[in-house]
């Protein structure tokens, strides 16, 4: 007789905080879109708004918030058809969760995770109980699915610590069998932030180009990128910047321009205006696409619950079992 192997799951899941930009569109999405198209991975996508209020938000816009990242989930070319996109909040199970795997976890253990800290630093008058919760709301969006994997970004690697922590102390104290999940690193997905200095951030202003900006916009972003050259003509900071948008976008391009470069007759503004094109046509489709789902709100929403109850129908099992396990009631 042959087994069927069940298929390795896969969660993700973004925060409503803006909109998305160039980083995280080669950082996330595209990943997200590799392991969808992959038949071996069944995928669930979620806007988490939950998290979001763990820090100071606005209520008055969350919802829209939320609503926009599906749009621009959707507009990037994640499937309702290949994976289970929805909304956080609608899967209350994840919540019930993260109270269970709250029993097996110290308040020690999260105060000193450098992303707790870091936090606290940032909004020292905000440090809700909430806040202290996030990572175990993490692994229990990644648990309630038993998922293998977590594309995502190093900087999640702490939490992923976490779940990989719970997951083996619920399995240890109750006998589950929850994965230790991996995270999931795409190739190519590291975007250099305008200003020559580090990662393409949301939270420096003019450092990075959103999914949505012009032709017009992102040609000005891109030409205000600086491009003092070193000594002996390494590649770095703005030039840096330039040459790795353009090797990711245009690698044709990139093979003639370095030429230029290195004869000494390259001029800037034609790399920058060259660039600042090809990302505009990277981003059209995805605007086109955005502008046409705007259009079909029915449809989102369409979306947005379907993925809901087939996220609730996985969830509500492995809650039961946990439930089960853990000694407490489950309902009739
Ligand atoms: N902490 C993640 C971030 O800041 C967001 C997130 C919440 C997440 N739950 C998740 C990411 C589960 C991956 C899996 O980006």
């Amino acid at each position: 007789m042959t087994t069927v192997k069940h298929k390795k799951r896969v969660f993700s899941g973004a925060r409503a905080t803006g909109r998305l930009h160039l980083g995280n569109y080669f950082g996330g999405v595209k990943g997200y879109i590799e392991l969808q198209n992959n038949p071996e991975y069944e995928c669930l996508y979620m806007a988490v708004d939950m998290h979001t209020i763990t820090t100071p938000y606005n209520h008055k816009t969350l919802r829209e918030d939320t609503n926009n990242i599906i749009l621009d989930f959707l507009a990037a070319g994640l499937d309702p058809n290949k994976a289970v996109i929805t909304i956080q909040s609608l899967v209350p199970e994840h919540t019930e969760l993260a109270f269970l795997f709250s029993s097996v976890i110290s308040v020690f253990r999260m105060q000193h995770l450098p992303t707790f800290k870091d936090k606290v630093k940032q909004y020292p008058s905000h440090v809700t109980m909430a806040l202290l919760n996030y990572p175990v709301l993490m692994a229990a969006d990644i648990l309630a699915y038993k998922s293998d994997l977590v594309p995502a970004g190093l900087d999640q690697e702490p939490h992923l610590e976490v779940t990989r922590e719970i997951a083996r102390k619920m399995n240890d104290t109750y006998g589950t069998d929850f994965p230790l999940t991996q995270r999931f690193t795409t190739q190519g997905q590291y975007i250099p932030s305008l200003s020559g200095e580090g990662k393409m951030s949301k939270s420096v202003s003019g450092s990075y180009i959103a999914l949505t900006d012009s032709l017009d916009e992102i040609r000005k972003k891109v030409r205000s990128i600086p491009t003092a050259t070193t000594a002996g003509g390494q590649i770095t900071g703005g030039i840096h910047t330039l040459f790795t948008l353009l090797k990711l976008l245009s690698p044709q391009d990139e093979y003639q321009f370095l030429q230029e470069y290195q004869a000494g007759t390259l001029k800037f503004v034609t790399l920058k205006d060259r660039v600042a094109e090809v990302i505009f046509e990277e981003l059209q489709p995805f605007q086109c696409r955005r502008s046409e789902l705007e259009q079909n709100p029915e449809y989102v929403e369409r979306v947005i619950q379907q993925g809901a109850e087939k996220a609730r129908g996985l969830a509500s099992q492995t809650v039961r079992e946990v439930k089960d396990k853990m000694g407490l009631r489950v309902g009739f």
